[in-house]
């Protein structure tokens, strides 16, 4: 992509992360985060109302940080971008307010971004080579779909998941085996000792080229170690753990290859949280290079949800003379399309 060379905040508040970042055009500037983990650690997944609090205590705070990591003043910023959706209503519109009002009072144009635009752009703060058309996989706690990007803004899904997402299926699991919440980074660790021929865990929807199906490997998991358990054949957590992440990865990598086959792509991109799974992205590197394609996917800490991305995709967006009302609100079920 050319670089506009626009200097925008972008706010991201759609679940548990508060995440604020600057870039100008595709180049990060900075990238701050208030992770609430700990606070939704002890109920084992997100409680939206503990959330929205949380954002509320960090947002201010947590923005000057952010322009002043940057070293950008706030009224040299040439917009203003902040979630829209999809999200969890109370956290999105704590951050969707803010940035509106900020936006207002500095008399600076507003962008609402759709959350998996921002995980789609996530790659051009990597590098700003990344262009359509290319396939891109987006693998987060709420989202798994593989992504026909034809250009830029025009975004087919060629195909998703059909009951849980990835991240999902990690945290339920990670869960199970009493690995604490989130579960996809605990899974990643353990794995990296254990095996992953070690327990044969089913691969779902082969026949569907697209789509995803990860509940019945959940169940696998969770009848797999509690008869192993009772016989007392249990193989090691990370063996496990090394298993069930090869079972995840293997869909992911073939359904993403499958559109690159299909549609003729040579570039293909990555985002939202399982893409910082290591195992995940020596695959998709292999892959590429056995493919003859170009892979584009995020520093590990831009795959989960950040205001960076956020901001890239303002700036990209508002390059091309789009803003977003400021009598808009938040839109909890957005879609790629819309
Ligand atoms: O993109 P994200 O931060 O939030 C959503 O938009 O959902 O993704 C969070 C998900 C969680 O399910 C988390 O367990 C998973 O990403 N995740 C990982 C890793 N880091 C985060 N999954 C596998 N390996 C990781 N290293
Ligand atoms: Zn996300």
């Amino acid at each position: 992509m050319t670089d506009n060379g626009l200097t925008v905040l972008g706010i991201e508040t759609s679940c548990d992360e508060t995440g604020i970042g600057v870039v100008s055009g595709t180049s990060l500037l900075s990238n701050v985060l208030a992770s609430q983990v700990d606070q939704h650690a002890r109920f084992g997944g997100v409680v939206p109302e503990v959330a929205a609090r949380a954002h509320v205590e960090a947002i201010r705070h947590l923005t000057h940080r952010a322009l002043a990591q940057a070293g950008v003043h706030q009224t040299d910023l040439d917009g203003v971008a902040a979630t829209r959706g999809p999200g969890l209503v109370g956290a999105l519109v704590v951050g969707y307010a803010f940035a509106k009002s900020l936006a207002w009072a500095l008399g600076k144009p507003f962008v609402g971004i759709n959350h998996l635009e921002g995980h789609l752009l996530a790659p051009l703060l990597s590098n700003p080579g990344f262009e359509p058309p290319a396939v891109v996989l987006l693998a987060s706690g709420g989202h798994s779909a593989v992504v026909h990007m034809k250009a830029w803004g025009d975004y087919e899904t060629l195909g998703s998941t059909i009951d849980d997402a990835a991240g999902e299926a990690l945290d339920k699991t990670a869960r199970f085996l009493g690995l604490g919440y989130p579960g996809g980074p605990a899974i990643d660790r353990e794995a990296e000792t254990g095996s992953p021929d070690a327990v044969a865990f089913p691969r779902a929807l082969r026949d569907r080229p697209y789509d995803f199906s990860f509940s019945g490997l959940k169940t696998s998991l969770l009848t797999y170690v509690r008869s192993h358990r009772d016989a007392g054949t249990l193989p090691s957590i990370p063996d496990v753990a090394a298993s069930l992440q090869e079972a995840i990865v293997d869909v992911l990598v073939e359904k993403t290859f499958n559109a690159v086959e299909a549609t003729g792509a040579t570039v293909v991109g990555g985002g939202g949280g399982v893409m910082a799974n290591r195992r995940l992205r020596q695959r998709l590197e292999e892959e590429s290079a056995s493919r003859g394609v170009s892979l584009f996917i995020p520093e590990r800490e831009l795959c989960t949800d950040n205001g960076a991305m956020i901001a890239v995709a303002g700036a990209h967006r508002l390059a091309q003379g789009e803003t977003t009302s400021l009598g808009s609100d938040v839109s909890v079920s957005l879609n790629l399309a819309t």
